[in-house]
């Protein structure tokens, strides 16, 4: 089963959203909530939800990874996390080698935490580091600084943690190409095996959209990111690191299997509120609000919004559009049969295009990006849409 994991088709993951964080960052539209009153309802909820949500969508492979996601799950007793682990291992399989991740935030880690964690059963951490220049972590309210993340990735490397992955934004505010090429500098030193960098989204709704849309701050433009991202392909490729994603790059063999699951068109199960999941032909995701939340579960309904089958054209698309954005690439063996003849003989003839181009490589059965690829992985996205309306 190792071996397959890497593989799509393998792999079914398991994803929990905890809905909570200490305070909340002046750029992030993730459902989170600063007040904890209910944080005692919510876990109860969280447990109880794990066998209706198997009922309602049962699973066809054992779970191959599992991820506690936010929201800051840091901040969770880690015996609560260990008990939804061990709920979830109750009723379905989990491979013995299944990843196990927890996303933190380094403010809110501990030697003790981090120990707690292991005997939980977590093997890999992902940490919000953001930048390593304490300006720029005051600018997007981070609360902890550079020296505590460094600390916080060291402890866990000591603690036992060999998977540690750590998130990094870039295209902050008057930030310069010299400064950005600094934080991957302190990154790479320090003992981690993944990388996932980001360009700065300004998220509607939130105190940076305010900022940027009344004057008050200015984003860099299109060309000064473009610049900060071929820096970012360049500097991590000379260090040791393998881009594998549009945003993601690993050490050999250390590309994470869950965030894969998603790009490889694999199905995934979600837990708590506002997650979303798939089921391999329906997608289905909670209500973001945490008392429409308890509500459902404490009188044993499934909290889910909203539940949509996929037709074969919005199917398509999405594989396209994973597929060019990874190195593992998608099955794409069923999209040929959903096509009509015009658009199967315009698809081929444009991946045709771009693999000569030496962007991607494709068969009848993978569509996958090349390396180069990579880097337009969001414009070849947008080329091979297949719009349904035509
Ligand atoms: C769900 S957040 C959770 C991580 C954890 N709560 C923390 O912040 O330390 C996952 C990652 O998304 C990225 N992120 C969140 N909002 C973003 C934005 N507006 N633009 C770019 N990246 C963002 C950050 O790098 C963050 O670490
Ligand atoms: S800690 Fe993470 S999830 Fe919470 S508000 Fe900040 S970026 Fe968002």
């Amino acid at each position: 089963m190792v071996g397959l994991l890497n593989k799509p088709g393998y792999r079914y993951g398991a994803y929990f959203h905890i809905p909570f964080c200490d305070t909340k960052c002046v750029y992030c539209d993730f459902y989170s909530l600063t007040n904890h009153d209910q944080a005692v309802r919510f876990y109860a909820a969280l447990k109880k939800e794990i066998p209706l949500r198997l009922l309602a969508d049962p699973i066809d492979k054992p779970i191959s990874s599992i991820f506690f996601g936010g929201g800051t799950p840091s901040l969770a007793d880690p015996a609560d996390l260990g008990d939804c682990i061990r709920i979830l291992a109750d009723h379905v399989p989990i491979v013995q080698n299944a990843e196990i991740t927890l996303e933190a935030n380094p403010g809110t880690l501990t030697p003790e935490k981090l120990t707690s964690l292991l005997s939980q059963g977590f093997n890999r951490i992902s940490m919000g580091v953001q930048s390593f220049s304490d300006d720029d972590l005051k600018f997007l309210s981070r609360i902890h600084s550079a020296d505590t993340a460094k600390k916080a990735v060291n402890d866990a490397a000591s603690a036992g943690f060999s998977n540690i992955s750590i998130d990094l934004i870039f295209g902050l505010p008057g930030q310069s190409a010299e400064a950005w090429k600094r934080n991957l500098e302190q990154a790479v030193n320090l003992p981690i095996s993944h990388i996932s960098c980001y360009n700065l989204i300004v998220e509607e709704k939130t105190p940076l959209f305010s900022w940027v849309k009344s004057g008050k701050i200015q984003v860099p433009d299109e060309d000064h990111n473009s610049e900060l991202y071929e820096i970012t392909i360049q500097f991590l490729r000379e260090n040791g690191f393998e881009h594998y994603e549009v945003s993601n790059f690993c050490r050999s063999g250390k590309a994470s299997l869950h965030n894969s699951t998603y790009w490889s068109w694999d199905p995934w199960l979600a837990f708590g509120p506002s997650a979303h999941g798939f089921n391999g032909t329906t997608r289905y995701r909670n209500f973001r609000n945490l008392g429409r939340y308890l509500e459902f579960l404490e009188s044993g309904k499934l909290p889910e919004e909203e539940r949509e089958s996929l037709d074969s054209i919005t199917c398509t698309n999405e594989k396209l559009m994973l597929g060019v954005r990874t190195v593992e690439g998608v099955n794409i063996e069923q999209i040929w049969k959903d096509l009509t003849a015009g658009d199967s003989k315009n698809l081929r003839h444009k991946l045709d295009w771009f693999e000569k181009k030496g962007y991607l490589n494709w068969s009848d059965s993978f569509l996958k990006a090349t390396p180069e690829g990579l880097r337009f992985g969001d414009f070849l996205a947008g080329e091979l849409f297949i719009d349904p309306a035509v």
